[in-house]
């Protein structure tokens, strides 16, 4: 057993209490390697924000648990040589799909997990959310829930349809279950193709596509009935902007991606300013990290050491996190 404690990570209880509270979103970048990690480290670092370094069950498969507590540790001693001196930072499981895989992540230095119930029927989803935050609280880690499904793909979750979150649930489900924070469907999903073109309408000045709003009502809905106690944190999944930059620097260099599109920065910025305590973001670091390769190969069809690649693309990743924790979550200087 290794407590996330003695690795210098913390839990998301005072993070999100003071997210709530300040009107801004903490970032959580997913990462499964050195140069995503670096990246994000050198980011938040710079900036001062606090951060959520997220893995899935896909990227811990791909990375393995053992490597990963030690770069969570990693990421804090790493944040420390930058200046920051007080690192807040936190190692957390996304899209936990049982029990046994959220207990192997508290039992090995992650500090907040993730239990996804989302596709099972409601009273399931309790029992087995109920059943991770007993165990997770004995340890002081935090736990999210998730009520509501998103379009597309959860993991190996398959969801065709969105099913927006219901707010009638949200605070019998938070009562009963004794989750810190929730994820809600009110609108994202993940990956880069988050609208089909038909379901956009069409910008008359630019002729640029623009996808449907996301539904704020819902939102509201859901923060209305957590009033009484105060607010609670809530959860934004699937919340990459897929940047036209990167999907042009991509198909420039000889990659397909057409149609990609994702949610526009001017929503995630009015989320951020809500009880939205913390929005994920995968898709978009895929993105840079593939497009400065794809570019950096095709004007240097000579070089194969991995650091020449690689060093391009955490260049864009670092200027990618930045701007997301500068210009688009407001949770620069939150950690000073
Ligand atoms: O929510 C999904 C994340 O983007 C993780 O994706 O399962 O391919 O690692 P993954
Ligand atoms: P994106 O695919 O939009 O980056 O979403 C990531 C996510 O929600 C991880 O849980
Ligand atoms: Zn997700």
């Amino acid at each position: 057993m290794v407590n996330y404690k003695e690795l210098g990570l913390v839990n998301t209880k005072e993070m999100f209490a003071k997210a709530l509270k300040g009107g801004y979103a903490v970032p959580a970048f997913n990462f499964n390697n050195l140069e995503q990690l670096q990246a994000i480290v050198t980011a938040a670092a710079t900036e001062k924000s606090p951060v959520i370094l997220q893995v899935s069950k896909g990227a811990r498969n791909y990375a393995n648990g053992t490597i990963l507590r030690y770069l969570g540790m990693a990421a804090v001693e790493y944040a420390k040589e930058l200046g920051w001196e007080k690192p807040q930072i936190v190692l957390h499981l996304d899209h936990g799909d049982s029990f046994e895989l959220c207990k192997d992540c508290i039992d090995n230095g992650f500090s907040s997990v993730m239990i996804d119930g989302s596709h099972l029927p409601y009273e399931e989803n309790v029992a087995l959310t109920k059943k991770v935050c007993d165990y997770a609280h004995k340890f002081d880690v935090s736990v999210e829930g998730e009520l509501g499904v998103l379009a597309g793909v959860e993991d190996e979750v398959s969801a065709d349809h969105h099913t927006y979150t219901n707010p009638e649930e949200v605070v019998d489900f938070a009562t009963r279950t004794g989750c810190d924070s929730l994820a809600i469907s009110i609108g994202t999903s993940h990956g880069a193709y988050k609208f089909t073109p038909e379901q956009c309408t069409r910008d008359p000045k630019t002729g640029k596509l623009v996808p449907p709003p996301l539904a704020f009502d819902v939102l509201e809905g859901v923060m209305k009935k957590f009033e009484k106690q105060g607010g609670f944190p809530i959860v934004l999944h699937g919340s990459s902007s897929v940047p036209e930059e990167y999907v042009e620097m991509c198909n420039t260099y000889g990659g397909k991606l057409p149609n990609a599109i994702g949610i526009p920065e001017s929503e995630l910025r009015k989320a951020s300013k809500s009880a939205v305590c913390k929005i994920n973001i995968d898709s978009d670091s895929r993105l840079a990290f593939t497009g400065a390769v794809r570019k950096h190969f095709a004007e240097h069809p000579d070089h194969f050491d991995p650091r020449q690649y690689c060093g391009d693309a955490r260049k864009e990743m670092i200027k990618m996190y930045t701007h997301k924790i500068v210009n688009v979550l407001g949770s620069k200087g939150k950690a000073e």
